[in-house]
């Protein structure tokens, strides 16, 4: 959506600018205060969809854009009527919204022959051949450009709820093994998403996708550990232990076999890591640790420990602040933790919203 948006404002900008240009220094007509007004108008008139898309839904996305084209198209005629058949323009852009080819090929037609009509029949200005086709021209080239650009779009769609859905499935798979860990994935996933957006908000090099995918998927490898050692409730042997080890490997192994880009399998691989070098499996010390792996490492320990486990009871959610703020510059970055500290109000209601929904699926279960 976002790209078929941007599409619509370059095309539509770009035959503006071509438009008022041709007339001003080709045809030597004089540059009209309509023109830089209709110009002025498109390039601005997108900028709030711009700036609102992140906050709102997909319907509410479409019906901005739909609202925001008409209105591009209502203010082309009012203030400049003399190009105002850019309205063919829209007709094939309302079509690539219903995502059916055979709308988009009519729409097409429709419009060429439209256009073509008021393009060599329209009374009010001279009539210059070579002027009309490239006018014709521009506008098949953005209807082509806009169509790859809406298949694009939709094919990524596709691709990304399989993706999503390949996601589910696999948390499902770790959540399943071991009762204790039900919703720990999503809950790490939401902190480290929480984390991830203020540290990006202030200067920090972080790409949220890939923190959201490797944070979902931080797990995966449990999936090759024995059901027995993930659920026992005493202390864990040195062999059992040296067995939980192995999970970032696996995990790691897992999404390569998946074919997930390297920025996704590292932080999955070293999530266990410490700042100090006593984490594993590999032994990291301080930045040589992925970015990203360091933050899931501070949103897996705070859920951890804001929850039940086999072994021990939840600790209250300001206590597991203190345990992260006491261990900073050993297990977790020094460099992070002050700004976990500055997002800790929405970290803690986060975490009281998730911990309270977990607690009543508990309770719905067992009854
Ligand atoms: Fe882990």
């Amino acid at each position: 959506m976002k790209k078929l948006v941007f599409a619509t404002w370059f095309g539509t900008s770009l035959s503006t600018l071509f438009i008022t240009s041709y007339s001003t220094f080709v045809l030597q007509e004089a540059l009209t205060k309509e023109s830089i007004y209709t110009l002025i108008a498109i390039i601005v008139a997108y900028l709030p969809y711009f700036l609102v898309h992140q906050y709102v839904s997909k319907s509410w996305k479409k019906l901005l854009f739909l609202l925001t084209t008409t209105c591009v198209i209502a203010s082309i005629f009012y203030l400049a009527p003399y190009i105002g058949h850019v309205i063919f323009y829209i007709i094939p852009i309302y079509a690539v919204l219903f995502k059916e080819k055979i709308y988009f090929i009519f729409a097409f037609f429709i419009s060429l022959i439209g256009y073509t009509t008021v393009l060599v029949l329209q009374p009010f200005i001279s009539f210059y051949p070579l002027y009309e086709f490239i006018q014709l021209l521009a506008f098949i080239t953005y209807t082509v450009i806009l169509y790859y650009v809406s298949t694009v779009s939709a094919k990524q769609e596709k691709l990304n709820s399989m993706y999503t859905k390949t996601m589910e499935a696999l948390v499902l798979a770790i959540e399943a093994k071991d009762d204790y860990t039900r919703g720990h994935s999503t809950r790490v996933s939401e902190y480290s998403m929480i984390l991830g957006t203020y540290l990006e908000n202030n200067g920090f090099q972080v790409d949220l996708e890939v923190l959201r995918i490797s944070s979902l998927l931080h797990d995966i490898g449990k999936v090759n550990i024995p059901i027995d050692i993930l659920q026992k409730k005493g202390k864990l042997t040195e062999k059992e232990y040296e067995e939980i080890k192995k999970h970032p490997t696996f995990g790691a192994e897992i999404a390569i076999s998946l074919e997930f880009p390297e920025e996704i399998t590292e932080p999955i691989l070293y999530h266990h890591e410490r700042m100090d070098g006593k984490g594993y499996p590999h032994g990291l010390k301080g930045e040589s640790i992925p970015l990203l792996a360091r933050i899931i490492s501070i949103a897996d320990t705070f859920d951890a420990l804001t929850t039940n486990r086999s072994y021990r009871n939840a600790f209250a959610i300001d206590e597991a602040k203190e345990i992260i703020i006491d261990n900073s510059g050993t297990q977790f970055d020094d460099e992070l933790i002050p700004y976990f500290i500055e997002c800790f109000p929405s970290l803690r209601s986060r975490a009281e919203q998730l911990i309270e929904l977990e607690r009543q699926l508990t309770i719905a279960m067992v009854e």
